[in-house]
């Protein structure tokens, strides 16, 4: 099959950093499922995991951990899926990814893709919306749909227009009823978060406690940080409200301090979303159930694909192009890579 891969961790700039390979078909375990993948999307573990050092991979290792594609084969023991259903899936990080023109990946961490969407459109999808619900829902335990005492909500999402943001800001204002501030620090991204569902946009590069408050917030009631969290932390312990909570999706550098949340009993959560396929644990059905939700939200017109850009064919060349565009740190949406 086709693939594309590396043997050394390389500058993106380097034409071997990311290669063309022929690999052979992998043979489904007892819970896999073989997909064939028709699109893929890149994330910043894909440019992390490639980062620069001295290793060198015995034999091609394949990258990426978001895809959209056909269940080809099933393993002995599938029960959710069959032959030709059409998937979607982040995969895990334990095993070789999603840029191969097939895969095997546990079926409970699949879902069925939202019918109303392309291959590309699905494709920019799972591993952003699983960290965005995982966040909301399962760490910063924000209930889940619109209830009353969300609406008197509010929620800091801090980098609103990336991958994760571009999620997280709908299923926060249009699943939760939350009010959402979401932080941009240009016009083009600042604009998008508004179209998806922003109330207000507050500048990360600014101020932060000052812009929020100057917003109408003295306290915001929960807090995601999904960039830079060893500069965001002491403005999110600010500004959290007594009892509410932060989270992180980004790992620090420097120690973080949390003796700050002491006096307000609030608390603090790091959400990572490979933790469930990568120890197994007995409930990693639930990405399998709260894809299969946010394809229903997609279809019902809820919230919408995060799609902004899609190159094609899936290529060593387009992938390099997409790693590159990640690493500038300025992505609005998701981008795609389409066909093999
Ligand atoms: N723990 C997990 O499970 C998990 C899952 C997914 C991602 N992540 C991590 O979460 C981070 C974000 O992922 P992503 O896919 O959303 O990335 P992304 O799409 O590359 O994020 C790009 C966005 O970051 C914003 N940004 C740049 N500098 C910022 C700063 N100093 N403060 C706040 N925002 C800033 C930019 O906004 P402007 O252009 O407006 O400045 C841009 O829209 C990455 O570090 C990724 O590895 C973790």
């Amino acid at each position: 099959m086709k693939a594309v891969a590396l043997t050394r961790y390389l500058p993106i700039s380097d034409p071997q950093s990311l290669v063309d390979v022929e690999l052979p078909t992998p043979v489904p375990g007892a819970r896999d499922l073989l997909v064939k993948v028709e699109a893929i999307a890149v994330n910043p573990v894909d440019t992390k995991v490639r980062a620069p050092k001295e290793k060198v991979e015995a034999s091609p290792r394949v990258l990426g951990w978001d895809a959209a594609g056909v269940v080809e084969q099933v393993g002995a023991e599938v029960t959710l899926f069959k032959r030709g259903d059409r998937v979607y899936y982040a995969g895990d990080i334990t095993r070789p990814g999603s840029n191969s023109a097939f895969q095997l990946v546990d079926e409970r961490i699949v879902g069925h893709a939202p019918k109303s969407l392309s291959f590309a459109e699905a494709a920019a999808l799972p591993l952003t919306a699983i960290t965005a619900w995982e966040a909301l829902f399962d760490r910063l335990r924000v209930a889940a749909f619109n209830t009353a005492s969300n609406a008197q909500r509010s929620i800091l999402l801090i980098g609103g227009a990336g991958g994760v943001g571009s999620i997280a800001i709908q299923l926060a204002a249009k699943v939760a009823g939350l009010k959402v501030i979401a932080t941009a620090s240009r016009p083009e991204s600042a604009r998008w978060c508004k179209e998806l569902g922003a109330e207000v946009v507050v500048n990360h590069f600014g101020n932060l406690v000052e812009e929020v408050r100057a917003a109408g917030f003295k306290h915001v009631d929960y807090v995601l940080i999904m960039n830079s969290t060893d500069t965001h932390m002491p403005a999110a312990a600010e500004l959290v409200a007594p009892q509410g909570g932060i989270c992180t999706i980004v790992e620090n550098a420097k120690p973080l301090d949390v003796v700050p949340l002491k006096n307000k009993s609030a608390f603090f959560a790091w959400e990572f979303m490979f933790t469930r396929a990568m120890f197994t644990t007995p409930d990693m059905i639930e990405q399998h159930k709260l894809l299969t939700e946010v394809a229903r939200l997609v279809d019902a017109g809820v919230i919408r694909t995060t799609v902004a850009e899609v190159l094609k064919p899936v290529n060593a060349a387009n992938l390099r192009a997409a790693h590159a565009k990640l690493e500038a740190g300025r992505a609005i949406g998701k981008i795609v890579l389409e066909g093999f």
